[in-house]
């Protein structure tokens, strides 16, 4: 499941982005990441987020770029949607660890279509994620 270089692991800082997660109906917690964490390349991933002190692996779907849907995003970002989180961590320090890459970051047409298929990427994170029941959120591996 977690084949070649796809078990990269990041650390980072739950930070504000543009706000138009929760209009698109994915708020997604954008992160500040440290220096030490993998660098994964540009794209959307299934993945597991621990959110210290939970002892808990919460199963997520990460984008990683520069949104090109959007022409005002300066930056790379690092989102993760964590599937069943109901509250705000603003501020928290989170860990990811990458379990799949499930495609390349694009431009959509319009927003329509962006929602669409963030939907289906969220329902292949859950299908894959299902499948992982090795992951320790407190072993010296994550
Ligand atoms: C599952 C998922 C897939 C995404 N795929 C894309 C994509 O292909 N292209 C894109 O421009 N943005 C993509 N995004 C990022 C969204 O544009 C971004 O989460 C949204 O604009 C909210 O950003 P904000 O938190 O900075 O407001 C994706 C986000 C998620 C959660």
């Amino acid at each position: 499941m977690c084949a070649d270089a796809m078990c990269l692991t990041l650390e980072g800082v739950v930070t504000s982005g543009h706000g138009r997660g929760r209009i698109l109906g994915f708020p997604t917690a954008n992160l500040a990441i440290s220096v030490d964490s993998d660098t994964p390349v540009d794209g959307i991933y299934a993945c597991f987020v621990n959110i210290p002190p939970e002892p808990i692996m919460r199963p997520a779907t990460m984008s990683v770029g520069y949104n090109p849907t959007f022409h005002d995003v300066v930056g790379r970002q690092y989102e993760v949607f964590i599937h069943d989180l109901d509250r705000n961590i603003y501020g928290d320090r989170v860990r990811v660890k990458i379990v799949e890459r499930l495609r390349d970051i694009i431009a959509f047409p319009n927003v329509e279509a962006l929602v669409e298929q963030s939907a289906r990427d969220i329902e292949m994170s859950q299908e894959i994620l299902a499948l992982v029941t090795h992951f320790d959120p407190a072993s010296d591996d994550f």
